[in-house]
């Protein structure tokens, strides 16, 4: 990295950095020293947006982003379990709650909280509702949670929260066998039940399944995976916060999700996957513009992601496939921002500016929308004077600071050893 690279790039916490501040303040705040630690990445991404509800394809990688937790079962062999954070996004760092055990039985309910300054705690108290559904814990437990994963930002933080969470537990009870898939789905329940968001299932199979230096392909009718490797060595994809928060849970993503399944439902098929353009264009009469417009979208991106993969699965690093992602990422933008309107002022500027630059191939909004994050693919050695040029242009616009971030693949949770 050169001087300027230092000075714009987000410095992060590395993962050791993480667990070492989770170790310290689990030891301060509880008196004893933590057992076990686990970690979970968020992510980006690349193309494949609003889709996974569709059961269509989606292409993200995992961060170099992580929630890490630390913990231990309780000393004192209750079935109380006290749990503390330092993330900026919490306004009461604590939360308590009980859970069934072994010795409890099962009459004992987890339930969501209803407090705004503990709605955190909702991703782990849903998360350890799933799991006690079918594993035994011996007691309650005491965690600490610490993260570098944006909240709000788009690249999943909450799913890196419950996919950190479900693996403390596998540390905890030392269970080894669960499967990965079982687990995504576990911990995608966890928050349409606990977090009320009606979320696909892209971010908890990224925080859980991704491989280190793969894009990760899932196709979500099948939940097949496949990694690919992004072979273009000159190449990068950075990622740009644009400090504007979204709000799953207000009601946008839900809305858009149900006119999906109208659509679907309308033309008598399980999901808009099972549509192809002639099809929907051939229906048009029988939906109202806004309604046709959120299939197009889908329609198209989900052919746009299989192009994707497509030329990443030919493995051949020319030129030309770069151009050709770029411009499928740039198709993807403008559809979410004019036909699925998730985009807003700040990114769609941000995608623009970054657009107009020399060595940028393509630029989209990537995850859930109304804010967050971008995603550019860049010549490596254009990433100088992009980060210079976004910064000063940005900036001057919207008077915030972006936030940059490289993408290079890690891979999902995983148990950490103290
Ligand atoms: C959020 C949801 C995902 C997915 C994206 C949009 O991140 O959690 O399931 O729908 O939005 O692609």
């Amino acid at each position: 990295m050169n001087f300027l690279e230092l000075m714009v790039m987000e410095v992060v916490p590395s993962l050791e950095e993480l667990v070492e501040s989770g170790k310290n303040l689990f030891t301060s705040h509880f008196g004893h020293a933590p057992s076990v630690a686990s970690c979970a990445p968020g992510r980006v991404n690349i193309i494949g947006e609003h889709v996974d509800y569709n059961n269509g394809y989606v292409l993200p990688m995992a961060m170099p982003l992580w929630t890490v937790i630390v913990g231990s079962y309780s000393q004192t062999k209750s079935n109380k379990c006290r749990v503390r954070t330092d993330l900026a996004s919490a306004q009461c760092k604590s939360y308590e709650f009980e859970v069934p055990t072994v010795e409890s039985g099962s009459s004992v309910n987890i339930h969501p909280t209803e407090e705004k300054s503990t709605k955190w705690a909702n991703y782990i108290l849903g998360t350890v509702n799933e799991f006690v559904k079918v594993h035994s814990l011996q007691s309650g437990f005491d965690c600490c949670v610490v993260s570098s994963v944006p909240a709000g930002g788009g690249l999943s933080s909450s799913a890196s929260l419950e996919a950190a969470m479900f693996t403390l537990l596998e540390a905890l009870t030392g269970l080894t066998t669960v499967d990965k898939v079982e687990k995504a789905l576990a911990c995608q329940k966890a928050e349409h039940d606990f977090a009320n968001v009606p979320c696909g299932i892209m971010d908890q199979f990224a925080s859980i399944l991704c491989q280190e230096n793969h894009l990760l392909m899932l196709d979500c009718k099948t939940r097949e995976v496949t990694h690919l490797q992004f072979a273009f060595p000159e190449s990068a994809f950075l990622v740009i916060n644009s400090r504007v928060k979204h709000e799953l849970g207000d009601g946008a993503y839900r809305k858009r999700r149900a006119m999906c399944e109208h659509v679907a439902a309308t033309l008598g098929v399980e999901s808009l996957r099972e549509i192809s353009l002639d099809i929907l264009k051939t229906n048009q009469p029988q939906f109202d513009q806004d309604h046709f417009n959120k299939a197009l979208h889908v329609v198209n991106e989900i052919d746009r992601t299989a192009q994707v993969v497509k030329i990443l699965s030919a493995n051949e690093s020319s030129e030309e496939s770069l151009n050709s992602i770029g411009q499928l990422m740039n198709q993807s933008h403008a559809s979410l921002r004019d036909l699925y309107e998730v985009s807003c002022n700040e990114v769609d500027s941000l995608v623009e500016m970054a657009q107009s630059c020399a060595g940028v191939y393509g630029a989209r909004i990537t995850g859930g929308g109304f804010g967050g994050c971008c995603v550019v693919l860049v010549t490596k050695a254009s990433i100088s004077s992009l980060l210079e040029t976004l910064q000063k242009m940005y900036s001057e616009k919207y008077d915030l600071e972006p936030i940059f971030y490289m993408a290079t693949p890690q891979s999902g949770a995983s148990i950490v050893q103290l």
